[in-house]
């Protein structure tokens, strides 16, 4: 998740580029940049790390022109660095983009044959090769724009300008936000209305398909072939704060929300359909490692492990492999049996922790391979493993991890399937059918939000217990460990996760008519094991809460009360039941009046032992 934003008026666009990047750093802080037109020439500005190095870079040579666009960067396709930063030039074309560019290295294999040389590891440059491509041979850059947008696949909000035409800004999204805005000195776009508010609060957001002409005389907006298209302007009287959350009271409902998106994401240009293969070009980890690696291990900390845990479980149900999962601060003590040749897999949304990187660098000085699932580029752990797979989730700004476990999760599947075809366990048949499968999950997880009013009803029904038991089993014994976590970590509620058969082996002694257990109970073939572990708690009067599949009118779910998932595969159910749980979580969180975003005692990264 980037943030694009783009300036056209009477005054210097630099001072306009800059303070509005600093609205949109939520949406991405590796690297940052501005280009303008100053006397004709565009001049490009480009710094990694956080904004402020790129505001010193202005200072000691500055800019001015009344024309430009910005950008603030989350890296998915090339590490941070001022080489990737955006924008991007080709020619007397510059372009900004948010967004993945499935066929990428279809184009730019394309335009290396045209002699195009990529000079970055980013997707976003062969957009910008792209449109200088198309004005060798059209009059306008608008005819280049409507060429090379026919061209792209996947997900994009991309603004340009071109020398030639110095006084337009043209944009265009599909799948990402743009907005525009105007008022009597100048024109503005940007991926959200946050940088637009200091200058205008009449806004008109565009639509997928949308081409906007942004000129000296006003915004008109377009279909791709240039038919006009009306859209309607709104007044924004939100602050700016609650447009970073998108409207949401907390990052925490934000992020929670933005998982059927951040799924597509991590799914986007990273498999092969007609091969029934997963595609993990970042991976870079030979295939014959896979092939010939004796034994893996997942080693991750709090929700990260849950993860690793859920990947256990598709692995060894996948392709029959043994995985043994362990957490960090434990891995890293206990001399572990790792040898020459084993493989570790280290879970980890920031990339900073230090039980984890502890762990992948004992790994490592004991003759492993480190794969690394992680969601910041060229964080520590990514540049320290010998391969990494990205869950691209863009900025998890809440302490509670959501969209970052579920988007590990679905890192799991894609590479357990491609581990399974690079092994021959699954032909490209069940390898097009599993990739069947998970393009269904963003669509269960939007089930779940959909019918998140009646989650509400349960918070307001159990928020003021004390404790709770989560129980599962199989691959959704680790969802009930991550509801648990969710629970206790913002709403400060005792909450034990358990394997349901483990019930009767001591814990059973807690239940009573003042702890509530939640039950997930979806349909597998666990299912009748599950349901006498129900009707154990509910016969010591415990309150239940049952997550079942949709369709499930057993008699024996007599619950007090049942919140139904999507009938889908018993491998595919720990995504939309982990969401069920976090929305669960997060609105007990809030009517016991707790700073969801910042819980006590929490850290976002846990950078120390
Ligand atoms: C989860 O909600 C917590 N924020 C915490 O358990 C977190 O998952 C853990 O600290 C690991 O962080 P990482 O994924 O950045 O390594």
């Amino acid at each position: 998740m980037c943030g694009i934003l783009g300036y056209l008026g009477r005054d210097n666009a630099v001072d306009v580029l800059v303070n509005g990047l600093k609205r949109l750093e939520y949406r991405g802080y590796d690297s940052a940049g501005i280009a303008v037109l100053q006397q004709g020439r565009i001049e490009v500005r480009r710094s990694v790390g956080a904004l402020r190095n790129l505001e010193e870079s202005l200072k000691r040579e500055s800019l001015f022109g009344t024309t430009g666009i910005g950008h603030t960067r989350w890296a998915t396709h090339g590490k941070p660095s001022e080489q990737n930063a955006h924008p991007h030039c080709s020619g007397n074309v510059v372009i900004v983009h948010n967004g993945i560019i499935e066929n990428y290295l279809t184009l730019k294999q394309r335009l290396e044959n045209e002699g195009y040389v990529f000079e970055s590891e980013t997707d976003t440059e062969a957009i910008a090769h792209l449109f200088a491509f198309h004005m060798q041979e059209r009059r306008s850059f608008l005819q280049a724009f409507r060429a090379g947008i026919r061209e792209l696949r996947g997900s994009y909000a991309i603004a340009g300008m071109c020398e030639a035409e110095p006084d337009m800004l043209l944009v265009t999204r599909s799948g990402c936000p743009l907005v525009l805005g105007q008022n009597e000195n100048a024109v503005f776009l940007s991926s959200d209305v946050t940088p637009l508010l200091a200058h205008t609060r009449t806004v008109t957001f565009l639509e997928d398909g949308d081409l906007g002409t942004l000129t000296p005389r006003g915004v008109t907006v377009t279909d791709g072939e240039g038919r006009p298209i009306s859209r309607e302007t709104s007044h924004v009287d939100w602050n700016a704060e609650a447009v970073e959350k998108g409207g949401a009271p907390h990052f925490m409902l934000k992020e929670i929300h933005e998982q059927p998106e951040i799924l597509l994401d991590t799914l986007r240009g990273r498999y092969s359909y007609d091969a029934g293969d997963a595609d993990l070009l970042d991976v870079t980890i030979p295939l014959e490692t896979f092939r010939q690696v004796r034994r893996m291990w997942i080693v991750a900390c709090g929700t990260s492990w849950h993860a690793g845990m859920v990947g256990k479980y598709l692995l060894e149900s996948l392709i029959r492999r043994p995985v043994q999962v362990d957490i960090g601060s434990e891995f890293r003590y206990r001399e572990p049996l790792v040898q020459e040749g084993d493989l570790v897999i280290t879970v980890s949304q920031s990339g900073e922790t230090a039980d984890t990187l502890a762990a992948a660098r004992e790994a490592k000085r004991l003759g492993a391979r480190v794969l690394s699932i992680v969601n910041v580029v060229g964080s520590t752990l990514a540049r320290e493993s010998d391969g990494v797979l990205y869950t691209r989730c863009g900025p998890e700004i809440s302490v509670a991890s959501t969209k970052a476990f579920t988007s590990q999760v679905m890192a799991f599947y894609l590479f357990a399937l491609h581990v399974g075809r690079t092994c021959h366990v699954l032909n490209p048949e069940d390898g097009r059918w599993w990739l069947d499968q998970l393009a269904a999950v963003p669509g269960y997880v939007e089930h779940v939000i959909k019918h998140e009013a009646e989650l509400v009803s349960l918070a307001k029904r159990f928020y003021r217990k004390r404790n709770f038991i989560y129980l599962g089993r199989g691959i959704n014994f680790p969802i009930a460990l991550e509801g648990a976590l969710k629970l206790k970590e913002i709403s400060y509620i005792h909450a034990e996760g358990y394997a349901a058969g483990e019930m009767k082996h001591g814990p059973i002694a807690l239940i009573d008519e003042d702890v509530p257990v939640v039950v997930l109970a979806p349909r597998n073939q666990l299912y009748d094991k599950t349901l006498s572990n129900l009707m154990e708690v509910k016969a010591r009067n415990a309150p239940v809460i049952a997550l079942v599949s949709e369709g499930d009118h057993s008699r024996d779910v007599s619950a007090d009360c049942v919140f139904a998932i999507p009938d889908c595969h018993a491998l595919l159910s720990p995504i939309p039941l982990a969401v069920a749980l976090q929305l669960f979580a997060y609105h007990v969180a809030v009517l016991r009046n707790i700073d969801v975003d910042r819980p006590r005692n929490l850290a976002k990264s846990v950078t120390v032992e």
